[in-house]
């Protein structure tokens, strides 16, 4: 168990644990929680390093000897494709004398050698060559450190602890039959963009859990989003009458489309109270109904899986703490967030189509990314005013709206993550 120190300098900042006892429900966090190093630190052990984080697609290490590396605080991580087309996971760490092994955030390699002294590893994380080494030294003691990984679905998920929450089996069970028909195993990324968002991680995931902002904020996106999207059915303002009527008409086609092919579609809510909490539905989408453009149709001529309708609405996944996504009839969409600093948070949104879609000819790459391209821009701008705003000394928590309740899942979460490891 850590215990965080109260801290020296109680005047400038609370310490963790009252900081946690004074958290009022409904409320957005006091200015610490996305400004302060302190809690930035507790932030990367309580959740970061103890809960599966989303991190990256197979589809980007289809092939053998394929890697990623992902920086989770001050570790590094490799994800890599072993030579029997296994996902393993690796600290990024030399055995030897310890110096990082691969640098580069993406690449293919044979064997994993380092660039220190030339120590050589086999993909599947075992010490091929030490060179000059006594004729006892036993290789087999000084393979790479495993770091849990596992895949959803075509999604990866590494988490750092020693022992990850054991709840993750039944949320994935769950979570594929969802997947399931869109194939991600099946897809290539046909793009992905880093985005540095000037904002706490906290704030990055609250704004996504709230689509409060979405008609003043996104233009775009609302071409296809309903704007009554988070309302209670008794809260829809006048003016998005008309909208309900078309969400309502676009619901029934939906689970209709759904019912006939044996697609769930139905909403789990499950952001709290658990560590590998989550939440999922298939929705309608407003406009032709069919993706993520401009008019709503398909931007992808290459449906995903065997899916033989465009108007499958987008299948919603959020997952705590740092991803959210939107697997579509044509395409998916997904997104990770990862703290840099306590007030820079990496934000990687990647594009998936069928494999064997072509670009040019079944989608147009610019068609594909516009909206999420744009809304990340949004986004980000939000969020930036939002790390101002706290980090200003006339900021006070404000109440949630009704229709921000997953926000308030969302810090209900966290909360009860760092409850688990300060002490009270
Ligand atoms: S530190 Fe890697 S071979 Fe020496
Ligand atoms: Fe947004």
């Amino acid at each position: 168990m850590t215990i965080f120190a109260p801290n020296p300098d109680a005047t400038a900042t609370s310490t963790l644990s009252s900081l946690i006892r004074r958290r009022r429900p409904g409320f957005s966090l006091e200015a610490e929680f996305y400004t302060d190093p302190t809690v930035f630190a507790a932030d990367l052990d309580a959740v970061f390093g103890r809960h599966w984080i989303f991190v990256a697609t197979e589809a980007e290490i289809a092939e053998e000897g394929d890697y990623v590396t992902v920086t989770v605080g001050k570790a590094s991580v490799i994800i890599i494709r072993d030579d029997d087309f296994e996902i393993r996971a690796f600290r990024n760490v030399c055995r030897h004398r310890g110096a990082r092994l691969l640098n580069e955030e993406r690449g293919s390699v044979g064997n994993i050698v380092c660039g220190y002294h030339q120590w050589t590893y086999s993909p599947d994380g075992s010490l091929l060559h030490a060179k000059d080494q006594p004729a006892d030294f036993d290789k087999s003691c000084f393979g790479l450190r495993s770091v849990s990984v596992r895949s959803e679905g075509g999604l990866i998920f590494i988490c750092l602890a020693a022992e990850p929450p054991n709840d993750f089996d039944e949320v994935s069970a769950r979570i594929e039959a969802y997947l399931g028909p869109h194939q991600l195993t099946n897809t290539k990324v046909a793009a992905q963009i880093d985005l540095v968002e000037h904002a706490n991680w906290k704030l990055v995931m609250e704004n996504n859990r709230e689509c409060y902002h979405c008609e003043a904020g996104h233009p775009e996106l609302t071409c296809t989003f309903f704007p009554t999207y988070g309302h209670a059915v008794e809260d829809i303002p006048t003016r998005l009458l008309p909208a309900h009527a078309r969400y309502l008409q676009a619901e029934h086609d939906l689970e209709t489309a759904c019912s006939d092919r044996g697609y769930p579609y139905e909403l789990i809510h499950e952001l709290t109270g658990r560590p590998s909490a989550f939440r999922i539905q298939r929705e309608a989408l407003d406009g032709a109904g069919e993706s993520y453009t401009i008019d709503g149709t398909a931007a992808s001529q290459k449906l995903l899986g065997d899916l033989d309708t465009p108007r499958l609405g987008r299948l919603s996944l959020h997952h705590q703490p740092n991803m959210w996504s939107h697997f579509l009839a044509d395409h998916a969409v997904v997104f990770s967030a990862l703290p840099l600093d306590v007030d820079r948070t990496l934000v990687r949104t990647t594009w998936l189509v069928h494999s064997d879609a072509v670009e040019g000819e079944d989608y147009d790459l610019d068609n594909l990314t516009a909206v999420w391209k744009m809304t990340n821009a949004q986004d980000a701008g939000l969020c930036a005013l939002a790390q101002t705003g706290v980090s200003d000394p006339g900021y006070l928590p404000g109440p949630y709206a009704p229709s921000e309740s997953d926000v308030d899942d969302f810090v209900t979460w966290y909360i009860e993550r760092l409850s688990e490891v300060v002490e009270p």
